[in-house]
């Protein structure tokens, strides 16, 4: 299981019948994520009538109502023609008749279709109530069916340190850590994935991968929407919490770590909660916090953060940060990683940028008009997913005048669409492969780091609407004369 080796290309690798449990069966996150993605996932072969479907959600309702209202979901999400799929393999059970009632349902559907107890309960739940549903499940016997159980939690895992310590505990009362599966939707997308195999099976980089040749690392999930409808979580939630204390560090743990031993989930976790155990908390005077004031985006007019419907008077939760991050190991002491993240900014993009050390001397100074900049590799992780490799070259002519160039990598001209994140999640549940899903140790780690800044009591700067955050983050690279790299690629 999770210490088989991780086979990329999961789709060749077989599973095991089982049944799905989805907690949650009615939210957003089922009908416009997780159905189609199963959906799309049972219709391959590898998958066909190996999975039954369970949807549990509090209103009562039949399975032929459920059905109905997936199929439109899912036609809604672009995936037609799923009747006789749901029909054959979508059930629903309302958890208002009881936890016990649950279990007895999941046995008369494993009897009906010959399954041997094997179970995964995916649990797209509010905080609120996970702690009941996780009790309930454990004390019914749920968890136990006789063949393997594994659990899916969806993201956001606690709120501090304290609260993700207290779920993690409760989940271990009933299962242990090779049935837990925390979702960070970002470690399933290719190109995060790809970080793995841009180090690893490169040693042109690796070489250069360390404070010997890297200036710093930038690293920018920046989104040009606003928090839309879901002012209710994210105004208490903020970005620190919804971004940094996961994708973002998740991705840093990606650039930043030791090679595996072996290409097992454990050994490759292993690495990543090194890097976190070797950061440091975040020193509140090497962070920017931000909110968006109104602005332009993309040409239309955006409200501010305050005018968002649902946000509290005077709220003063941030929508933007930005921190410098120091690992203090042998390979990175000294090179600071920043990291910024915000809501309506100036475009949608992820990108780490790695900035390498200028020459110790630069010999085309002296002759003629001439400008450097510093190699850097861009690694564009969504949209226009790729890399590029920027040089300096001498401009042909008299003298050494020079321009920076670059190289680069397009992969969707290479390999077209790339498969959606929870497609590969799912069918990484199903296969019981934990490489992609986040340990007890690291996710408690992350909040070990972050915590002194999650709720500091001040206001935040304020931002334009469509620009690249509040005028301090400069300040922040701009200390140590550095600077942001634009993301353009
Ligand atoms: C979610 C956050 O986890 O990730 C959202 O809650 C954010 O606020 C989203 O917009 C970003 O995901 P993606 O895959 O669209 O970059």
């Amino acid at each position: 299981m999770s210490q088989e080796a991780y086979t990329p290309g999961v789709l060749s690798v077989g599973i095991e019948p089982h049944l799905f449990v989805v907690f949650g069966g009615t939210g957003d996150l089922a009908r416009q994520m997780l159905l189609p993605a199963l959906f799309q996932l049972l219709r391959r072969r590898e998958f066909h009538d190996s999975v039954e479907l369970l949807a549990v959600a509090t209103r009562p309702m039949s399975d032929a109502e459920y059905r109905k209202m997936a199929v439109e979901a899912l036609a809604e999400a672009g995936v037609p023609d799923c009747e006789e799929w749901a029909e054959r393999h979508l059930r629903y059970q309302s958890i208002k008749d009881g936890f016990e009632a649950l279990r007895e349902r999941i046995e008369e559907i494993e009897a009906a279709e010959g399954l041997d107890g094997n179970r995964a309960f995916y649990l797209a739940i509010p905080p609120a109530v996970f702690d009941d549903t996780v009790d309930g499940l454990g004390k019914s016997g749920a968890f136990s069916g006789g063949g393997w159980t594994r659990v899916v939690v969806e993201k956001p895992f606690g709120f501090d340190l304290d609260s993700a310590h207290h779920l993690n505990a409760l989940l271990h009362d009933w299962l242990d850590e090779s049935q837990i599966f925390r979702i960070d939707h970002y470690l399933a997308k290719e190109t995060v994935q790809n970080l793995l195999a841009l180090r690893f099976a490169n040693p042109l980089f690796e070489s250069s991968w360390s404070r010997d040749r890297i200036d710093s690392v930038q690293i920018t999930v920046a989104e040009d929407f606003g928090i839309g409808s879901r002012a209710g979580y994210f105004d208490k939630a903020g970005i620190v919490r919804d971004i940094i204390q996961n994708h973002a560090l998740q991705v840093l743990t990606l650039v930043a770590m030791e090679p595996p031993v072996k290409a097992t989930s454990d050994a490759i976790r292993d690495e990543k909660v090194k890097v976190l155990r070797a950061m440091y908390p975040v020193d509140p005077t090497a962070a920017v916090r931000g909110q968006y004031g109104e602005g332009e985006v993309g040409g239309e007019k955006a409200a501010a953060y305050l005018e968002e419907e649902g946000v509290g008077d005077g709220s003063t939760t941030e929508t933007y940060a930005a921190f410098k991050f120091e690992i203090d190991n042998w390979r990175w002491k000294g090179v600071p990683f920043y990291v910024r993240t915000g809501k309506r900014l100036k475009r949608r993009v992820t990108q780490v940028s790695v900035v390498f050390k200028e020459p110790p001397v630069f010999l085309f100074s002296i002759d003629g008009p001439c400008s450097m900049h510093p190699n850097v590799f861009d690694i564009r992780l969504q949209p226009e997913e790729g890399f590029a490799l920027s040089f300096e070259m001498k401009v042909p002519g008299e003298g050494y005048d020079l321009r920076t160039q670059r190289l680069r990598f397009d992969y969707d001209e290479e390999f077209g669409e790339l498969p959606g994140a929870y497609f590969t999640l799912l069918a990484d549940v199903m296969i019981g492969d934990q490489t992609l899903f986040v340990r007890s140790d690291e996710v408690e780690e992350a909040w070990r780091i972050v915590a002194p800044v999650l709720d500091p009591g001040t206001t935040p700067d304020l931002y334009e609407a469509g620009s690249w955050g509040p005028a301090r983050a400069e300040e922040l690279l701009g200390r140590s004369g550095r600077q942001w790299q634009t993301p353009d690629f």
